[in-house]
């Protein structure tokens, strides 16, 4: 389903979508008012030949009326948001479990909370970089920050959006009523980028969630391994996260292919045959000059052949 605020699938999206169509509903007849009354008295009473335009001065009955039925009905606007903000800003009432999110540019970073299920082998939790999972039916609290820019956070079929500000922690609360894959976008300009901020959420039946937890937490495992953790951590910290998604790590970068199974590839760039150690070698190193016109720069000199050797053997075991 597409992104859209007017098709609530969460108790959050409901509420502002209810306070929409009440101002919506009430706004038609005012315009229809306002407008049908300009235009009848324009034609009626303007001035032309063989009648002069008739002259008004005040009218207390009509005055009192539009003075009294607005205010009515904005004190009411004012009481109904007032009575939805409640329970939107309430992050914290029946929260079920509370997600750390980080913007930066251009991708967000998902943090699961420190529960066992979400535990892994070196005692870090599940970080995720492409898709936040959650559990159909529960109230999801979202922690919110950024690590450069503002950034704005919005799924709008679940819920409400809200700024990511660095240096500061903002929150909001998200619930799926079903089953279904969610998309977001960040909706502050942060960039180049920006168009690519991409979210999606994943609500599964609560029966099905920790069989998901288990699967995700046993695949960052696995690209956690220490054996090639020196090369996982030289990833993530260069360049290479900016355009190359690894799902499971905080890699979620949309202008190159995504590596998250490279090393199970028949090739590298559909040009560099079988994906082994020499190839995704030279690969790395110089890329360009394998393929010209490659978006991918040349990272002999920018990384040391040691740190190419790291990346190298921990890309091997993504399979
Ligand atoms: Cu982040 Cu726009």
């Amino acid at each position: 389903m597409g992104p859209w605020p007017l098709d609530p699938r969460g108790p959050q999206a409901e509420a502002s979508t209810f306070v929409y169509w009440v101002l919506f509903a009430c706004a038609i007849p005012v315009l229809a008012i306002v407008c049908g009354s300009l235009i009848y008295s324009g034609i009626k009473f303007r001035e032309r030949p063989g009648h002069a335009a008739q002259q008004f001065h005040g009218h207390n009955l009509l005055e009192l009326i539009w003075t009294v039925v607005p205010t009515i009905m904005v004190i009411s606007f004012t009481g109904l948001s007032w009575n939805k903000l409640n329970s939107i800003n309430d992050v914290d009432t029946g929260a079920a479990m509370t997600v750390k999110v980080e913007g930066r540019q251009w991708a967000w970073a998902f943090t699961y909370p420190n529960q066992p299920m979400f535990k892994l082998q070196d005692g870090t939790t599940l970080v995720a970089g492409e898709q936040l999972d959650i559990p159909v039916g529960a109230k999801v609290k979202i922690e919110l920050t950024s690590k450069d820019v503002i950034h704005s956070f919005w799924v709008p079929n679940l819920g409400g959006k809200k700024d990511a500000v660095p240096g500061h922690t903002t929150s909001l609360w998200l619930q799926a009523d079903g089953p279904g894959t969610y998309k977001g976008q960040c909706f502050e300009f942060c960039g180049d980028g920006h168009a690519d901020m991409l979210i999606t959420i994943v609500a599964h039946p609560q029966t099905e969630y920790a069989t998901w937890a288990k699967a995700a937490v046993a695949d960052a495992n696995r690209l956690n391994d220490p054996r090639t953790k020196v090369g996982r951590d030289t990833f993530l910290a260069s360049a290479c996260v900016g355009c190359h998604t690894v799902k499971g790590t905080p890699a979620a970068g949309k202008v190159g292919p995504e590596l998250t199974h490279i090393a199970s590839k028949p090739n590298i760039a559909g040009v560099l045959s079988p994906v082994n150690q020499e190839n995704l070698t030279k690969w790395v190193s110089d890329a360009p000059s394998i393929k010209p016109g490659i978006l991918m720069p040349r990272f002999k000199g920018v990384l040391t052949d040691q740190q190419i050797n790291d990346i190298v053997q921990w890309l091997l075991t993504l399979k």
